[in-house]
């Protein structure tokens, strides 16, 4: 009998996105421009900031399990705090809802190349996973609800995509829902839920409420607290009794639970996130459109620009990265031919477009020697 599971033995670790000073210190670059995680580029909320400052009185104590972050969260989005979860990240409540329902036999279902956390988790299970492809790099909900089985458990929805940025519409959503029975549980992972909310076609899944509909959100995109690790979940409270079951106890931690309760209040700091990111998705796609690299229409903070070879998607990232400009390479998601470009601040999209228009246009001029 194997030590290791071959379902486990056949995955890759994941590998974080660099740090800027390893990148700083590697080509000896003054400046580093970090468009690799979709992190917030304007920081971390300033009431975050200060309530984590707070926070470091009482570090001898053990948390309380999110529950403080529970019923501020139950109360914003009028609910009983018997339906919410908190954990350390939407990752950590992915792994409890792997953990929780899935039986051997059970199927999980997607679409192809879907966010890598999700993938990694989900085949970690040891289950069947199975995807269908993307049509013009939105979820093809229609294929997927086709491809519901006896053994479907799971349906893994990301909306806005990760990575592609996608979304899929409420009316789109709702058709799609109609199809799925009752006992499939659904993710809908709305990592990105604040900056796509505006769009008068996106579905808000809190307006939904479905029983066997699982929400995920985070704090690590506009509230600018990835490095702190605070996610949360809406769901029926027979799931999230299920799911507390399993979820590690002391999770979230004191301060990423006290600096998440703060940055719930920062309107002002997500409105200029918001605001921020609707500037630099323009002027990051106008920039690629321009280049004439395609790119999938975005509703999150960063989009995906698909390259005509897997060689060429390597080349440009290494040499903006050999240039300070660190964007993400996605053949671990399954699409190694596309880059993801995060959203930055200031000059920061210009710089990463004026770099990729050095190196894209250049590969594909034709030569003078050759004709
Ligand atoms: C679609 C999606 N879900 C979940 C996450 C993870 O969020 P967290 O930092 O809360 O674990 C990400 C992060 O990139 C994401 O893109």
């Amino acid at each position: 009998m194997p030590l290791v599971p071959p379902y486990i033995e056949s995955l890759v670790p994941y590998e974080a996105g660099r740090t800027i000073e390893s990148i700083r210190r590697q080509y000896g670059l003054s400046r580093v421009i970090k468009l690799a995680s979709n992190e917030n580029p304007l920081g971390t909320s300033p009431r975050a900031v200060e309530a984590l400052r707070r926070s470091l009185e009482g570090l001898n104590f053990y948390p309380n399990g999110g529950l403080d972050l529970r019923e501020v969260l139950a109360h914003k989005f009028r609910v009983k705090v018997e339906n919410v979860i908190a954990g350390s990240g939407s990752d950590s409540i992915m792994s409890g809802i792997i953990r929780a329902f899935l039986c051997d036999d059970d199927e999980v279902l997607t679409t192809e190349a879907a966010f890598i956390g999700f993938q990694t988790l989900a085949r970690s299970r040891g289950v069947r996973y199975r995807t269908v492809p993307y049509r013009e790099w939105h979820y093809d909900l229609p294929a997927l609800a086709r491809e519901i089985n006896a053994r479907t458990k799971i349906i893994y929805l990301a909306n806005p995509n990760n990575p592609t940025g996608t979304i899929f519409t409420r009316d789109e959503f709702e058709d799609f829902y109609r199809h799925v029975p009752e006992r499939v549980l659904i993710i809908l992972d709305e990592a990105y839920f604040e900056y796509a909310q505006d769009d008068p076609l996106y579905p808000d899944s809190m307006q939904y409420r479905y029983d066997n509909v699982i929400t995920l959100r985070t704090f690590s995109k506009v509230y600018g607290l990835a490095g702190l690790r605070v996610g949360y979940g809406f769901a029926h409270e027979e799931l999230i009794r299920n799911l507390l079951k399993v979820k590690l106890p002391f999770e979230p931690s004191s301060p990423a639970q006290s600096a998440a309760i703060a940055a719930l209040s920062d309107d002002e700091f997500v409105r200029r996130t918001v605001e921020a990111n609707e500037e630099a998705l323009a002027e990051l796609s106008a920039g690629l459109k321009e280049i004439g690299l395609p790119c999938a229409p975005s509703r999150a903070n960063f989009v995906m620009t698909v390259l005509p070879s897997e060689e060429e998607a390597r080349r440009i990232f290494e040499e903006l990265l050999s240039q300070g400009i660190v964007v993400r390479p996605l053949k671990a998601f399954g699409l190694p031919h596309c880059l993801r470009i995060s959203t930055g601040a200031g000059d920061e999209n210009r710089v990463c477009v004026e770099a990729l228009r050095r190196s894209y246009v250049a590969s594909t001029r034709p030569s003078p020697i050759a004709g």
